[in-house]
């Protein structure tokens, strides 16, 4: 049992291999949260005593005790408009006008199994690989109910929350704030890592010491977004990869979020995190309920290795599902940055044709193929091929890519429309503008209003017609603009704050309805690269298109922020040709393999335009790939280096029982006379014997741990960096 109560059904302990999580209902029924932090056996309520602070206010029914207040107690979801001026979680305006919450324990229950959420991606469990806590919370003079789940993965590290607004009295109220998570963190001294970036440029791992007030990283775009992730960690000041404390949360969502960090008068942290309350607004009727997005948390004691491990371990078996979950993923090739949206079909059978002849297996029909797309001013919503590009159609370039021996995947962006476009001219009300005003164009398009139940049946079918069209096994879901101009004309004025939520949730359905309709189908998630890179969208599509940017010396450190959270398996890297379109660097092949090979892997560049000599390493490299694949994507995955501070990356992919590595990067620029940089390995058995690849000695783990193994001596920039290495008993 993961999920233990004691104090008559008021003190719960939510227990995983390695951490604890308390809280407790105190005698005023005020949920308190006393600890997240390494599992102790016991109750940590010790800890807490709260001096008497002046201007921090008392709850009526404490009497005179002038030190119980709720600005300074840490509790487990804080309300507005009661006397908690921190960061609050959650906020209702009620019929009245007023928009205070009291929320007090009603009680609680215990399930076997994980909750799921309605209309919502979330981490998802066997019956005995989880337990679900509900705690009921009524709010003191109104029947609104917030019932708190708790999933628990015990065996995974894992913590999931979210939270449920119940309307039992008569009249509606409108939710202004329901944040998924409210964590109070009552001692310690912490930093806080959150992960940045723009297009092109995403997920740069950003660590600094919190201030007093609150820092927040957020998007209003709604997109989870390339300028900040919807995942933060807050870490002790010595926290490195392998010691000191962290707490990771990632939000399960794809719309805009807040995650906000609050450094108190009382130097206590508070981490809320959840659908962003800015212009958000929720009608929420009488007898209705109102769910929130699922957060996931995950503590590690020693560093953020195993933080990481632990999110690798719950996105790849917890949220990722399907067929491709666990499969091996198709090498393909990718027509984007070899054509843009200059080819027709003799171009791209050429292209598909040495592809399959050097061993790739799936080319990808990128942008263009459509309606009235030569360039981005036009064709969005017209999602019926372009014959003056494909002659004969879809289907005959289809089975001429299979005729080569490969699978066939396609691009599409379903949520947009081009105003030139036969879709616009059809239905101008479909796309989101506010009327009497000109909407912000992005990358010159518009976005369709799929909070309309018509406009998503027709997005359904006009899909299914493609994918039923001809022998398509794998859909690139793009997604180019950020969103403005909210508006939806099914929405009752008053209720437009629903409609950022209520695009989100269209989104889902949609995914969920395609997905299941075409169960054998590998989605991958995109938006201008990584803009939409969360784990909401995971749940959909097993892979998401990591970034625009492929120039391999700038992805490392892409790549290297996407890893705190985000599984190798999920990652869409490609190697691209040089010089590099996004930076007009030139980095040899090889480096551009074994950086694309940490990720589902893929080629996208005409490969007819490579010498003999390149397209001989392209054949080696899918080969090497196919071999390290199952390493790569099912082994445990180690960043040996920080990219943005050394001269070098380095990480690494250990089997889990540590019979084979594969040590991978590139050392960035060599200079004359230099010594071979030596990176200690981590998660090998100290005490097992390896040999590297080709060679003879035979080291052990510990060596290879304490003293390091060397690395290559390089020669120019972006030196590439593959060391194999087995245990020596397995191959002798
Ligand atoms: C943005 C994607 O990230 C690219 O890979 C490509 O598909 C273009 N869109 C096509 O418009």
């Amino acid at each position: 049992m993961s999920i233990k109560v004691t104090e008559q059904g008021r003190n719960f302990y939510l227990e995983t291999l390695n951490t604890m999580y308390q809280l407790k209902a105190d005698e005023y029924g005020v949920v308190k949260h006393i600890w997240y932090g390494a599992k102790t056996g016991c109750d940590m309520e010790y800890l807490f005593d709260f001096p008497d602070v002046g201007f921090s206010g008392n709850i009526y029914d404490a009497g005179n005790t002038k030190e119980y207040s709720l600005d300074t107690l840490p509790l487990e979801y804080s309300c507005g408009g009661i006397g908690d001026y921190r960061l609050s979680a959650a906020a209702v305006t009620h019929a009245d006008g007023s928009n205070a919450l009291d929320l007090r324990f009603e009680g609680y229950e215990i399930k076997k199994g994980k909750y799921s959420i309605y209309g919502m991606p979330a981490v998802y469990a066997d019956e005995d690989e989880a337990e679900t806590l509900e705690i009921r919370l009524k709010d003191t003079a109104s029947d609104i109910y917030v019932i708190l789940k708790y999933g628990v993965l015990e065996s995974k590290d894992i913590i999931t929350r979210s939270a449920v607004f119940v309307n039992e009295g008569q009249k509606p109220v409108k939710i202004t704030k329901a944040f998924s998570l409210c964590l109070d963190i009552p001692q310690g001294d912490w930093e806080w890592v959150h992960f940045h970036g723009r297009h092109t440029m995403e997920r740069t791992v950003e660590r600094r010491p919190l201030i007093h007030g609150i820092q927040e990283s957020s998007s209003d775009r709604g997109t989870s977004s390339h300028q900040q992730n919807p995942t933060v960690i807050l870490c002790s000041k010595d926290c490195t990869e392998t010691s000191g404390e962290c707490i990771g949360a990632a939000l399960v969502y794809s719309g805009s979020f807040q995650t906000k960090i609050e450094l108190t008068q009382l130097n206590q942290i508070r981490l809320i995190a959840g659908i962003n309350c800015d212009g958000f607004g929720w009608e929420l009727k009488a007898k209705e309920e109102f769910y929130t997005p699922e957060v996931i948390l995950s503590y590690s004691c020693v560093g953020f290795e195993k933080l990481s491990h632990n999110f690798h371990n719950v996105i790849k078996n917890n949220i990722c599902r399907g067929k491709y979950k666990l499969a091996e993923r198709p090498v393909l090739i990718n027509n984007w940055e070899a054509t843009y949206f200059d080819f027709d079909s003799e171009r791209i059978e050429s292209i598909a044709r040495e592809a399959s002849r050097l061993g790739v297996d799936m080319f990808v029909l990128d942008d263009g193929w459509f309606g009235k797309r030569d360039s981005d001013t036009s064709g969005l919503g017209d999602w019926f091929v372009n014959e003056n590009k494909l002659k004969g159609g879809l289907n005959q370039l289809v089975e001429k890519v299979k005729s080569y021996g490969m699978s066939f995947g396609i691009w599409l962006e379903p949520e947009m429309v081009s105003e030139d476009s036969e879709l616009y001219r059809k239905h101008p009300d479909w796309a989101i503008k506010i009327p009497n005003r000109k909407p912000m164009r992005g990358r010159y398009q518009l976005v369709l209003d799929i909070t309309r139940k018509d406009v998503r049946d027709y997005l359904f079918e006009v899909i299914s017609g493609v994918l039923k069209s001809a022998d398509i096994t794998y859909v690139k879901w793009d997604m180019n603009r950020s969103i403005s101009d909210w508006y939806s004309a099914k929405l009752p004025a008053e209720n437009m704050g629903e409609i950022r939520h209520r695009y989100v949730l269209g989104l889902y359905e949609l995914l969920d309805r395609l997905t299941s309709a075409f169960p054998n189908v590998l989605f991958e998630g995109c938006s201008g690269g990584g803009g939409r890179f969360d784990a909401g969208i995971l749940y959909y599509c097993p892979q998401i298109w990591c970034s625009d940017d492929t120039d391999a010396y700038e992805r490392t450190k892409i790549q290297y922020g996407t890893s705190f959270f985000y599984p190798v398996s999920t990652i869409g890297s490609h190697v691209s040709t040089v010089p590099n379109h996004q930076t007009g660097r030139k980095t040899p092949i090889e480096t551009r393999a074994i950086t694309a090979m940490s990720g589902s892997f893929g080629y996208e560049l005409d490969l007819n335009t490579l010498n003999n000599e390149e397209k001989a390493a392209v054949t080696e490299q899918i080969k090497r790939f196919k071999e390290y694949g199952p390493l790569i994507h099912n082994g445990k995955y180690y960043r040996l280096s920080n990219p943005l501070a050394d001269n070098y990356a380095i990480w690494s992919f250990v089997s889990e029982d540590c019979s084979e590595a594969l040590v991978h990067g590139m050392i960035f620029h060599t200079e004359p006379n230099m010594l071979r940089y030596s990176v200690k390995l981590r998660g090998l058995a100290p005490e097992k014997e390896y040999v590297i690849d080709g060679g003879e000695k035979v080291y052990t783990g510990r060596a290879l741990m304490e003293g390091g193994i060397l690395l290559p001596k390089s020669w120019g920039d972006f030196f590439p960096v593959e060391i194999h290495l087995k245990e020596y008993r397995a191959v002798k």
